[in-house]
C-alpha cells in the first residue's frame, strides 16, 4: 500500500486532470486563427489523452485504498491549475497548455518521489505520463516558433 502522502500527491493529479480536461475543451471550442484546423485537432487529442490518464490515476488510487476526488467542486478546491480565461489568442492558449503541462509534469515527478518505490506499478504509470507530457510540451513549443 502507498503512504497517505503519496495518495494526496496522486489525488492532486486527479484534480488537475479534471480541470485540464474542461480547459482543453474550452480551447478546442474557442480557438481562432489560421492555426485553427491544426490546433483544434491537437486539443482534441490532448483532452482525449488527459481523460484516459485521469482514469488511470484515479483507479490506481482505488486499488491502493485511496479515495480519488470525483466532483468538480473538489477539483476546483484541490487543483494547482487555473481554469481557462476567455479571450485568449491561439498562441496564448498554447502557452497556457504548455505552462499547465509543465506544472503537472513537475508534480508528477514529485509524486514519484513521495512514492519512494512503495509501488513501482503506480510509479511506472506516472513516469509514462510525465514522459508523454514532456513530448507534448516540445511539440506545442515548436508550434509557437514562427
Ligand atoms: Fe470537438
Amino acid at each position: 500500500m502507498i503512504s497517505n502522502h503519496a495518495k494526496t500527491a496522486l489525488n492532486q493529479q486527479v484534480a488537475n486532470y479534471g480541470v485540464l480536461f474542461v480547459k482543453l475543451h474550452n480551447y478546442h471550442w474557442y480557438i481562432k486563427g489560421p492555426e485553427f484546423l491544426t490546433l483544434h485537432v491537437k486539443l482534441e487529442e490532448l483532452y482525449t489523452w488527459v481523460s484516459e490518464q485521469y482514469d488511470v490515476v484515479a483507479e490506481r488510487l482505488l486499488m491502493n485504498n485511496g479515495n480519488p476526488s470525483a466532483t468538480m467542486k473538489e477539483y476546483l478546491e484541490q487543483t494547482t491549475l487555473e481554469e481557462a480565461k476567455s479571450g485568449l489568442s491561439a498562441d496564448q492558449m498554447v502557452e497556457s497548455v504548455i505552462s499547465d503541462f509543465q506544472q503537472v509534469r513537475k508534480e508528477m515527478l514529485e509524486a514519484i518521489e513521495h512514492l519512494e518505490a512503495q509501488d513501482v506499478t503506480v510509479e511506472d504509470d506516472l513516469l509514462a505520463q510525465a514522459k508523454e507530457i514532456e513530448k507534448q510540451i516540445w511539440m506545442l513549443r515548436a508550434t509557437l516558433k514562427k
